[in-house]
């Protein structure tokens, strides 16, 4: 009797044995799946796509920051990172190397004639001190500028973590406040010298004949050639958009929304790095690259052969005012 019993015990208990492997299997195969991270995941994925963008319910009175996962966030930190170093990269380097190239070719664009020791005024005060107050806010614009796209990878291993935290934070003072005299600089050469910029036939001759700078025919032009109407015209519209657009990221959100300001930065980088690789060349044909010319902005007055060169019809221009005047004079003789 008492050994069935123990049979009857033992069965019970290898039941039990058994019957405890057989539903923990299941078990243990189940249990990574419910707290498998992955599956949040591949809903949100699922969200993600069909919605365009992952959004929860937050407590921050400002409901945008509701939005956690935004595909164009994930563009525009692409653009940010990888796209615009690349142009920048790409447009100012390859400017540099031009440049240099052009020089070592070409050589500085001499004053053919000699100078004649005359001089006539090409730019008074007021221009030029528009012209260098935009100058100076521009080259610290840039600068400041390039730090952010550029900082991070060039100066931050040089100079180390501390230093250029230091230097990041008030270059970004400068970028936001010299913002506000580039931009008056811009307005005022748009309006001082717009009359002279106005495109016209004797452009396309100049254009045709490589404005003297390929090749060494001088094409007459007026005050301005059509070279230097480009570049106004490249500061105008080009210091136009990196202004709206800068200021639209200097004030966020209150003009548009999240991919309005997206577009924002976008057009601002793009536009700023192209431009500061066309105003290279502009300083390097008002420095090494032109003879005679870095005086024009620099005391106000040019050589009259220089003037005769580069701008034969703006120095008839000014020699047929001056006869005037001095006609005018000899008619009314002093009392
Ligand atoms: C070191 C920097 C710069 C130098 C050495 C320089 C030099 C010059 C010179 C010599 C001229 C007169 C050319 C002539 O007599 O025909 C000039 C004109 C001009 N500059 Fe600059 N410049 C510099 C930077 C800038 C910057 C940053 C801007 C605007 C953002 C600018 C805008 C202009 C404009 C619109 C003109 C009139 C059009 C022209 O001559 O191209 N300049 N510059």
């Amino acid at each position: 009797m008492r050994r069935a019993q123990t049979g009857i015990h033992g069965l019970v208990g290898a039941l039990a044995v058994a019957l405890l492997l057989v539903f923990s299997f299941p078990l243990h195969a189940q249990q990574p799946t419910s707290v498998n991270p992955d599956a949040n995941a591949v809903t949100e994925q699922q969200l993600l796509q069909e919605l365009n963008k992952i959004q929860g319910r937050g407590t921050l009175p400002d409901t945008r920051s509701n939005v956690i996962v935004h595909p164009a966030g994930r563009d525009w930190r692409h653009f940010q990172e990888v796209t615009l170093p690349w142009i920048g990269g790409i447009a100012i380097l390859g400017m540099l190397v031009l440049l240099v190239a052009f020089y070592l070719i070409r050589g500085m664009v001499r004053i053919q004639s000699g100078r004649s020791g005359r001089t006539l005024v090409r730019f008074n005060a007021f221009e030029r001190f528009m012209h260098w107050m935009t100058a100076t806010c521009f080259i610290i614009l840039g600068l400041t500028g390039l730090n952010i796209t550029f900082g991070r990878e060039l100066l931050l291993p040089l100079m180390g973590a501390e230093a250029f935290s230091t230097w990041s934070e008030w270059a970004k003072y400068a970028h936001n406040f010299l913002s506000f005299p580039f931009t008056l600089g811009v307005i005022l050469i748009f309006l001082t010298w717009l009359a002279g910029n106005i495109p016209n036939k004797v452009d396309v001759q100049w254009l045709k004949e490589g404005g003297g700078i390929v090749g060494h025919r001088h094409p007459p032009a007026y005050r301005f050639n059509a070279g230097q109407k480009m570049v106004y015209w490249i500061v105008v519209l080009g210091g136009g958009l990196v202004a709206a657009s800068g200021y639209m990221l200097m004030f966020p959100f209150y003009l548009t929304d999240i991919s309005g300001m997206q577009t924002a930065q976008v057009v601002h980088g793009v536009v700023a790095v192209l431009f500061v690789a066309v105003m290279l060349a502009h300083i390097y044909i008002g420095t090494i690259g032109m003879e005679g010319a870095f005086e024009a902005m620099g005391n106000g007055s040019v050589d009259v052969n220089w003037a005769r060169e580069h701008h034969k019809l703006w120095l008839e221009e000014v020699q047929k005012g001056e006869a005037r005047r001095d006609v005018r004079h000899v008619a009314t003789p002093a009392e």
